[in-house]
């Protein structure tokens, strides 16, 4: 496998996001988000009680992470902007000295031959808008939003050309408002120990005014500043694969229906300004509705789309009686992450190697190319992690991550071939990082961190098969 056997100008990158990698979350004029009250209001939802104050600092270290992204010869970067290192209070005033650091690190890209992708939105929300309007559940934020992303295009629209609205939407609707395990932490009080929610409508409530606001943006670039610019604009959004567990019509339906109620639930309202039968006959009239503007709108959204992808289940109908109130996650009733001896694959399995099912890379793009009328695709997080305990110098050596990657990226490529419009790959990530509630016990990246020792990088052995993939026919 190498460089050449993808198609002409292929994007090679890594990606990350503001709140896992930044750190300085209390510093230089940047406000709150709600992962940093999630965090405070229960230490213990962190693995370990960490937390993301200083996490990998690339506030400070962006120019020796930049020069390792082109040493290993990605030509690329997805980083996403702190929407409260802007905007403290959301909207309003504004922080120069945040505007500052990203104007910087934009610019060292460009020095270094590495092409910005900016992400406007990776589940921090400024905290200030969760107080005042209850934050996404208010069509305010949405005002707020589009406000804060015509801000990022005038300053830094002359030098960055490839946006992203949303990173996973869906994963912050679901898991902040129907499970609750995620920063708003909302959910019915069934699931325990969240803020008192309604899981039935809420996540809808949350996603509709995602979508607005993704659709608020595009808009607004795509009247204001594309003409100019030349850029482009898109949304990253997550997606698992899901097999029927039997070729029973009831399996079949059920991993249809987590298709619908995982990518569908946006990519459709996106491709054909509706939300997907499934949703309208199952959710019904908890679903909120598009009118004949907001529907204009939110059809025709992107110009590229990313899709983050990592690992299969096998989707069954559990025939079980709802355990959940009525609820996103009932809503969909599709049974999770099971193998075919019922052994459970969640998502982040550490310990089972499960989680390496390449073939759902091909299976992906080839169904977002056929059910989705193959819109340009940039395939946008993509990796494993490592159960956190490894430790210098074993933990370099991640033969594991290269078999991952170098399968992974044979079934991309047999999907490129099949016809599936697919324009780049961005890894998940180029430094191992602040895993949400897996906290640092969880390592994604092809550089090992020591956070024991001055934060210092050490590329693996997956950053030297990268670097050797990546390496350019001298010309
Ligand atoms: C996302 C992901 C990332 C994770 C990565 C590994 O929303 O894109 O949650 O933030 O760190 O997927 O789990």
């Amino acid at each position: 496998l190498s460089r050449d056997n993808f198609p002409e100008g292929f994007i090679w990158g890594v990606a990350a996001s503001s709140y896992q990698v930044e750190g300085m979350t209390d510093k230089e004029g940047r406000g709150p988000c709600i992962w940093d009250k999630f965090i405070s209001d229960k230490p213990d939802r962190i693995a370990n009680n960490a937390t993301a104050n200083v996490t990998v600092d690339e506030y400070h270290h962006f120019k020796t992470d930049i020069d390792i992204m082109a040493e290993l010869n990605f030509d690329s970067y997805r980083f996403s902007i702190s929407w409260a290192r802007i905007f403290p209070e959301g909207e309003g005033n504004v922080n120069w000295l945040g505007v500052d650091y990203y104007n910087q690190i934009i610019d060292y890209m460009l020095e270094k031959g590495i092409t910005p992708y900016a992400n406007l939105y990776h589940y921090d929300l400024p905290q200030a808008l969760e107080d005042k309007y209850t934050g996404w559940l208010n069509q305010k934020t949405v005002e707020a939003y589009v406000e804060y992303a015509d801000f990022c295009f005038k300053i830094f629209g002359d030098r960055v050309k490839n946006w992203f609205t949303f990173n996973e939407p869906r994963v912050a609707a679901a898991l902040g408002y129907d499970t609750g395990v995620n920063a708003p932490g909302r959910c019915s009080s069934a699931f325990g120990n969240c803020t008192e929610g309604d899981s039935s409508t809420e996540p809808y409530i949350v996603t509709h005014n995602f979508l607005l606001s993704h659709a608020g943006a595009v808009h607004r670039y795509r009247t204001k500043y594309q003409k100019e610019q030349k850029g482009r604009i898109g949304i990253l959004l997550d997606f698992v694969w899901y097999e029927p567990l039997t070729d029973s019509m009831d399996d079949i339906l059920a991993a249809q229906r987590a298709r619908d109620f995982h990518i569908g639930w946006y990519l459709h309202p996106i491709t054909y300004g509706m939300y997907p039968d499934n949703l309208r006959n199952i959710v019904g009239d908890r679903l909120p509705k598009f009118s004949p503007r907001q529907q204009a709108m939110v059809k025709g959204s992107i110009d590229y789309v990313g899709i983050n992808h990592y690992t299969s289940y096998y989707a069954f109908d559990p025939h079980l009686p709802n355990s959940y109130v009525k609820g996103y996650s009932a809503d969909w009733n599709a049974a999770f992450a099971y193998d075919r001896n019922g052994v459970p694959i969640g998502p982040r399995a550490h310990s089972s190697w499960l989680y390496i099912v390449p073939s759902g890379m091909y299976n992906v793009v080839t169904y977002v190319k056929e059910k989705y009328e193959n819109p340009t695709m940039l395939l946008s997080e993509n990796g494993m992690d490592d159960p956190g305990n490894v430790t210098l110098p074993a933990g370099l050596s991640d033969t594991t991550r290269i078999n991952y990657y170098s399968s992974y990226l044979a079934n991309l490529l047999k999907g490129i071939n099949d016809g599936a419009n697919v324009i780049g790959y961005h890894a998940w990530s180029l430094l191992d990082n602040f895993e949400w509630l897996l906290g640092y016990t969880s390592r994604f990246g092809i550089v090992y961190v020591d956070y024991n020792n001055n934060l210092e990088r050490h590329p693996k052995m997956s950053a030297y098969w990268f670097q050797n993939l990546l390496k350019k026919k001298e010309n």
